[in-house]
């Protein structure tokens, strides 16, 4: 079984910055929830019972979300409104939260490492919360049910265009099992396309051997002058663990800017009972705007190459 994730929520924000002055990133809201309660729900959805949270400054919301709030659930008891927050108070009743500070911004294997001690001789998952995926079966369970068939660490990848692989953790491939299962022969973090032993990116999903927390203990700097975790799953590989990579089924939304946590605030909605019809109605009529409006450009261009209208 593998029943504890380190989520590391210590990032300041910076690409969502003025509303993560104050705000932490992961409590930005996707509809009606905060971010990180999406990853919670992806991780009890895949047997996780306990979560280990990495934080900092500015973060301690993060921990007030998850905890009971009587002022507030006495006064909606009274208008008969529990249903309001029903959904956060299972997870607060099924799961377990251990928060941990991290104590200088060393980078995402720092981060990691940081949790060492909750963690036994055991598989760990880790969710990065800059990632949601939206899809029918929750990510962590797939890479799971890998690991667990397979014995061995479990990446989850995504085909991206070439010249973006420098934004991402990219894999080499050893051998290829099924159209989505591969074992890997090599990790780079932030390669440039040229060096880039294929387009398959790692998003942010994880189940690793608890001796990632030695190949950590390293603390070796890499890309960006940071510790990597991606730097460590290569020592693993080096060591003589399997890892593996999984092509996830499921759309992934990189919410850590705006552009990221808006697509995914429309593709959640456009799933969603209660907001579906109005959103497609909405992105309907502005698609009708759309065609007006390049309409009405088409029209000035021809008008303007006719000599027919001047500025
Ligand atoms: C991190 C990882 C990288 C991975 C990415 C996915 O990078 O280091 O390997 O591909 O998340 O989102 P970051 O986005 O924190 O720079």
């Amino acid at each position: 079984m593998i029943t504890k994730a380190i989520i590391p929520a210590g990032g300041l924000g910076t690409r969502f910055l003025p509303a993560t002055k104050t705000t932490p990133k992961e409590m930005l809201p996707l509809l009606d929830k905060p971010a990180i309660q999406y990853i919670v729900e992806e991780g009890i959805q895949s047997s996780i019972k306990t979560f280990i949270v990495v934080t900092g400054k500015n973060k301690s919301v993060i921990e007030d979300h998850f905890d009971t709030y009587p002022e507030l659930e006495n006064f909606l008891h009274a208008r008969k409104k529990d249903d309001l927050i029903e959904g956060v108070n299972r997870i607060i009743n099924t799961a377990n939260f251990i928060y941990l500070r991290q104590r200088e911004p060393l980078g995402l294997g720092h981060a990691i490492w940081t949790a060492r001690h909750t963690i036994g001789k055991e598989h760990i998952a880790v969710f990065l919360p800059d990632d949601i995926i939206v899809g029918s079966t929750p990510c962590m369970a797939q890479l799971i049910q890998i690991a667990l068939q397979e014995k061995c660490n479990v990446v989850a990848v995504q085909e991206v265009p070439i010249d973006q692989v420098q934004n991402y953790g990219v894999i080499g491939i050893r051998k290829q099992f099924s159209p989505n299962l591969f074992q890997i022969k090599e990790l780079v973090e932030k390669p440039h396309p040229t060096d880039a032993p294929s387009n398959l990116a790692i998003i942010g999903r994880y189940v690793l051997s608890h001796n990632i927390f030695n190949a950590l203990d390293e603390m070796k700097i890499g890309a960006g002058g940071e510790v990597q975790l991606t730097d460590a799953i290569q020592t693993l590989l080096l060591s003589g663990e399997k890892v593996f990579a999984y092509k996830i089924q499921g759309t992934r939304y990189d919410i850590g800017n705006p552009l990221g946590l808006l697509k995914a605030n429309i593709d959640l909605a456009m799933r969603h009972p209660k907001y579906a019809n109005d959103v497609i109605d909405y992105l309907t009529s502005l698609d009708r705007e759309l065609l007006i409006m390049q309409g009405k450009v088409a029209m000035l261009k021809k008008s303007r190459i006719s000599g027919a209208f001047k500025i």
